[in-house]
């Protein structure tokens, strides 16, 4: 298996692009699955997800190509997807493979949705929580689909199509946003989701609706109408630039110290990491190629986060900024909303030196003047990307193991941070 070994010191500075996001282009492949036409999309990024969910769409009959500059290659930028489900040839999503993946659990909506029944999985617990999909199945079941768990599946059914309605989510769920969205787009009547996520993916995965020729209003808000149309058509469709990648390499620079131009993603995006970064002490400025982050000199403030809903704190941003922190002067408080269980970084960040005690769902980092190089590990791609950022300023050398999680959600990564001076190499293991 491959590792990443960084050498701490370095400055980061240049010039970084973001690639497509990837929480973007995970339901966007999946809407291909609603027309028998082609959805192209533009701007998907490379990686091992983005792979696995094409073959796992084209279990189910979706034909796809993907193309685009192969790793290596210079300026290597978006890939673009065609994707047409002429015809669905299987409606079960299997165990091994939404276990796997469990953004693929998202195909429930419009297999039933075009099909009027799908068999997928229940994903289980993962390494960030238990991560239930309940709340998914009430939004079906609110378009009036029939809903049974048999033998670790859930069986949705709605043999004479789905029905609009009114689905109000008592905590606020993307995925549940998502399947809400492709169920209803072709339910006959409209649909009201209250409480929906403003997530800028949900908007994203409305505009490709949109532009397939569904009628919903209001996403980014916290209430979406859907107008039910007859049938969806192919379109084309940009896949909107990853955010957390872009606050990742945002956090990294705070780290490191340097100047580096987040290339291709605008302010409106990451407002409020962008906000903590400055409380701790970085300087941002947003212009019409990006966003430039600098942090020169003097060191790193302690600043306190909870994780919320868009437009809060990205839980998705958490493991990094606490990498951040251990470095702050003083002591932070960082408190996760979102999952029970994100807090697997802390006691790899512990092995570099940091100083990190937990106290229910809240985090509280002692910063500590250096840290030291060593192997580490962890279970999934945020908490794992948080040990890069670590490595980055500590001293000697830092080998992060299990590189699979990193490759699953970040482009090029050790391409992108070596490009601006990061010490970092792949090592084929
Ligand atoms: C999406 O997961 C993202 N995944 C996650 O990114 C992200 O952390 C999360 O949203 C929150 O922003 C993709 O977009 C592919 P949720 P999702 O439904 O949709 C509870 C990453 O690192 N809940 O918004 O699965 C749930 O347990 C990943 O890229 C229920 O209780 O998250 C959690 O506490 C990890 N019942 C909260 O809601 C349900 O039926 C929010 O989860 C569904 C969710």
């Amino acid at each position: 298996m491959d590792r990443i070994q960084i050498r701490g010191g370095a400055k980061l500075n240049g010039v970084i692009p973001i690639s497509g996001a990837k929480n973007a282009a995970l339901p966007l492949m999946i809407a291909s699955l609603l027309t028998d036409q082609m959805l192209t999309l533009e701007n998907l990024p490379r990686l091992a997800d983005v792979n696995q969910l094409a073959r796992i769409l084209g279990n189910h009959g979706v034909d796809y190509s993907i193309d685009g500059k192969r790793v290596g290659e210079e300026a290597a930028s978006g890939q673009t997807a065609h994707l047409r489900a002429r015809t669905i040839v299987d409606t079960t999503a299997p165990y091994e493979l939404v276990s796997k993946m469990r953004a693929s659990f998202w195909v429930i909506a419009p297999l039933l949705a075009r099909m009027g029944e799908a068999r997928v999985s229940l994903p289980g617990g993962c390494a960030i929580g238990t991560r239930p999909v309940d709340l998914l199945l009430m939004a079906l079941e609110k378009l009036g689909a029939t809903i049974e768990i048999d033998g670790g599946y859930a069986v949705v059914k709605a043999p004479k199509g789905l029905v609009g309605g009114e689905i109000e989510f008592p905590k606020v769920t993307v995925g549940g946003t998502h399947v809400a969205l492709m169920a209803a787009a072709t339910a006959r009547g409209s649909t009201l989701i209250e409480n929906a996520a403003r997530e800028p993916e949900v908007a994203d995965l409305a505009d490709c609706l949109n532009k397939m020729g569904a009628r919903v209003r209001g996403a980014g808000t916290s209430t979406i109408e859907i107008q039910g149309v007859a049938r969806l058509n192919g379109a084309h469709h940009r896949v909107l630039p990853d955010r957390i990648e872009a606050g990742t390499y945002a956090t990294a620079v705070a780290m490191t110290g340097g100047d580096i131009l987040l290339e291709g993603v605008g302010e409106d995006l990451i407002k409020r990491p962008l906000e903590a970064l400055e409380e701790a002490g970085v300087t941002i400025v947003g212009d019409n190629r990006g966003v430039r982050i600098t942090r020169n000199g003097a060191g790193i403030d302690a600043v306190d986060v909870a994780t919320a809903p868009f437009p809060g704190f990205p839980t998705d941003l958490q493991a990094q900024f606490m990498a951040l922190m251990t470095r702050a002067r003083g002591t932070s408080r960082i408190t996760e909303t979102i999952f029970e269980n994100r807090f697997m970084h802390v006691q790899e960040l512990a092995r570099l030196g940091a100083h990190i005690k937990l106290e229910g769902d809240t985090a509280i980092v002692d910063g500590v003047d250096r840290l030291r190089g060593a192997p580490v590990m962890a279970t999934d791609l945020r908490a794992s990307v948080s040990l890069v950022i670590a490595g980055l300023v500590a001293e000697g050398e830092t080998t992060v193991n299990r590189v699979y999680h990193l490759d699953r959600g970040f482009e090029r990564l050790e391409e992108k941070l070596g490009a601006c001076g990061a010490d970092i190499i792949r090592v084929p293991g």
